[in-house]
């Protein structure tokens, strides 16, 4: 069976400045792919590109067999005095991405801080409508109970572990086909990391793959099928479960013993 996501050679970045370059990245069906890289090396960035929120400079981006980017292409611009040839970017579109069901959870929760959770829920579905299985309206509060007691409450008001798990509650009331979930235990306290654990294995239990971002190798070997070792911008390793060493080893590995 051909895989979920194929990312093929992938390049882009914040013009003019290039962040990754020839990026080859597969999630297979029920999968869990773990992104593995140290702070500023451009993750989010790929991951952005990858649902559309920036444009890709060049490659492709294959979701289920079909083609989330229009092939860019060389035009050229006349003006008064000269004639010139230009690259239109390959374009992307948000809205289509998450509408195929790539659903992107981003780094930091951002939220909507005068909305309640209740009211943040009611219009996760709405907002993005992927093309999964539409999920149980309880299912935030059966992923993460905590939520319950905190129905009323404004999201300026929640922790930083409550406001990530309503990020992860809309992306799973979104219907997502693949989830994207961007360094979800950010800031977390050990107890809320566990927690957290738990969730991603309960995401995966109901048959939703995901790309899972992380800075703690320890976090993610329980949880991935394959770690993808992201540093200065490429993948420069993809390592299945069973190869994949403690923290300290891969980082000693990558960047010498000061690590
Ligand atoms: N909007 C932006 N405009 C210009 N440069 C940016 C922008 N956002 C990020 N960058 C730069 O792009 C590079 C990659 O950042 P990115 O956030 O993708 O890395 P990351 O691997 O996700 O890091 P972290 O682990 O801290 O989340 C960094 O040098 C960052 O400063
Ligand atoms: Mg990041």
């Amino acid at each position: 069976m051909s895989a979920l996501l194929k990312v093929e050679r992938l390049s882009g970045g914040y013009e003019p400045v290039q962040i990754f370059k020839d990026v080859d990245l597969e999630v297979e069906h029920g999968a869990c792919a773990g992104l593995f890289g140290p702070n500023g090396h451009g993750k989010t960035t790929l991951l952005r590109t990858i649902s559309g929120l920036i444009d890709p400079w060049s490659g492709n981006i294959l979701f289920d067999g079909v083609q989330l980017n229009t092939p860019g292409e060389r035009r050229t611009r006349r003006s008064r005095n000269l004639n010139y040839d230009i690259l239109v970017r390959r374009r992307m579109d948000p809205k289509k991405v998450a509408r195929a069901g790539l659903i992107h959870v981003a780094q930091g929760s951002p939220l909507f801080p005068e909305l309640t959770v209740a009211e943040t829920l009611s219009i996760a579905p709405a907002a993005a409508r992927g093309g999964g299985r539409p999920s149980d309206p309880e299912l935030p509060f059966t992923l993460f109970p905590q939520l319950k007691e905190r129905r009323q409450s404004k999201a300026r008001f929640l922790s930083g572990g409550e406001r990530q798990m309503l990020a992860i509650a809309c992306g799973m009331l979104a219907a997502p086909r693949l989830l994207i979930l961007d360094e979800p235990t950010l800031g977390l306290s050990p107890k809320l990391r566990l927690e957290l654990a738990d969730a991603v294995h309960a995401i995966r239990g109901a048959g939703v793959p995901i790309i899972l971002v992380d800075q703690d190798v320890g976090f993610l070997r329980d949880l991935v099928d394959k770690l993808h070792v992201f540093d200065h911008g490429s993948i420069s390793r993809v390592l299945p479960r069973a190869d994949i060493p403690d923290h300290e080893t891969l980082m000693a590995d990558l960047f010498g013993k000061a690590h």
